[in-house]
């Protein structure tokens, strides 16, 4: 029996379909919960030291078809300040396969596997990918990666490493995506960002873990790079799950999304205010999985946006490089560009006085350097 239903993100209509893809209406589904008793942090599984211990609060799987390879979980570090303002860096990069990504692919993977799929296909800026190949190979799923012909090397390598399929097209995740909707065969599931409710389940765990790892308190301010936006959605939503509970109180962090001036629809959307975004055409960044030029969530991440009080601002691709060597420096955490352009933008909110002195913030450094 589950114990939730897919509601539209955009007409409310409840979906029943099984594996869950789009609505009818072509916009994402949202799982919603209906938790049987009261729950609480004690139903939290302190024993497990992955993201599986939020399992009560997760889409109900059957432990057989559960494929976990120990991600989540991951460390949040000492808070050091800068400028009067204290911040802590949340370490995605020791995940299993190296980023936050293993957190959505660990939850749709089992998702899938309980539904009956047996194969998958999805497009990537190249960690959802590595992990898709990961977990597919762990839950006995063929997999089907589609990457954009400019991947560096050893993204290619490390999704090989676990016998994925790739196919190669165009410059970006979305040339990538159109080629896979060209070849795509009846029966592969689609595991594209927002195409299926489940991977944002997992990474709806990062909110949950902040707030364990904040004592059922959370920060001021969470800086977050922004590509599909799976990250900020799952969090917010996490916040908004664990109020309903009565976890936390008062008011939820300010949410930030940090793009490149290579790649900054959401960035663009915000700063006119708008409801949606607008394809971003040539888009180019050495942050990778920045590079997503029309993001299917981008309603969705505006409305999370709008809703914390948050902003959304983009760091010069010039600049990029120079953040990522410094936050590498001064924390030790192996981040890819991402983490730089959390960096750089972290600074930028400080300077300008965004956030204030005396404010906590957490900064993601969302995958490693390969
Ligand atoms: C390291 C890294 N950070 C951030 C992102 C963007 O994440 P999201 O698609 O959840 O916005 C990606 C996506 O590929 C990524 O690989
Ligand atoms: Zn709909």
């Amino acid at each position: 029996m589950s114990n939730f239903d897919f509601v539209c993100t955009y007409c409310q209509r409840i979906d029943t379909t099984d594996p869950p893809t789009l609505c009818v209406c072509g916009q994402p589904l949202e799982v919603q919960y209906q938790w049987d008793k009261p729950i609480s942090q004690n139903d939290i599984d302190v024993s497990n030291t992955s993201m599986w211990r939020y399992r009560k609060f997760l889409p109900s799987v059957e432990p057989k078809h559960i494929i976990s390879l120990g991600e989540g979980w991951t460390p949040l570090t000492k808070a050091e300040m800068f400028n009067g303002v204290r911040y802590s860096l949340k370490d995605e990069t020791v995940n299993p396969t190296g980023s936050f990504k293993d957190r959505g692919m660990s939850m749709a993977i089992s998702m899938a596997r309980q539904s009956g799929v047996k194969t998958i296909c999805v497009p990537s800026a190249g960690n959802a990918g590595v992990a898709a190949s990961a977990y597919s190979h762990a839950g006995s799923i063929e997999a089907h990666i589609y990457l954009a012909e400019t991947i560096p090397f050893p993204f290619v390598r490390d999704t090989k490493k676990y016998g994925a399929r790739i196919q190669f097209h165009g410059k970006t995740i979305a040339d990538a995506a159109a080629n896979m909707k060209q070849e795509m065969k009846e029966d592969w599931f689609d595991l594209s960002t927002l195409k299926e409710p489940f991977r944002v389940e997992g990474k709806k765990t990062l909110g949950y873990e902040l707030a364990e790892q904040f004592d059922w308190s959370l920060p001021d301010v969470i800086i977050y790079p922004t590509g599909g936006g799976t990250g900020l959605i799952g969090m917010w939503k996490a916040f908004k799950e664990m109020m309903q509970l009565g976890w936390i109180t008062g008011y939820l962090p300010r949410m930030v999304a940090v793009q490149s001036d290579g790649c900054a629809p959401v960035v663009d959307a915000f700063l006119h205010n708008a409801s949606s975004t607008q394809f971003w055409e040539n888009s180019n960044t050495a942050a990778l999985g920045l590079n997503v030029p029309g993001p299917l969530g981008g309603p969705w991440m505006l409305r999370v946006l709008y809703e914390s009080n948050g902003t959304a601002l983009c760091v010069k691709e010039q600049e990029l490089e120079s953040a990522t060597q410094e936050i590498k420096r001064v924390s030790g955490i192996n981040t890819s560009q991402e983490g730089g352009a959390v960096w750089g933008a972290f600074q930028t909110l400080v300077a300008e006085g965004w956030i204030k002195k005396g404010e906590t913030t957490v900064l993601f450094m969302t995958g490693k350097e390969r």
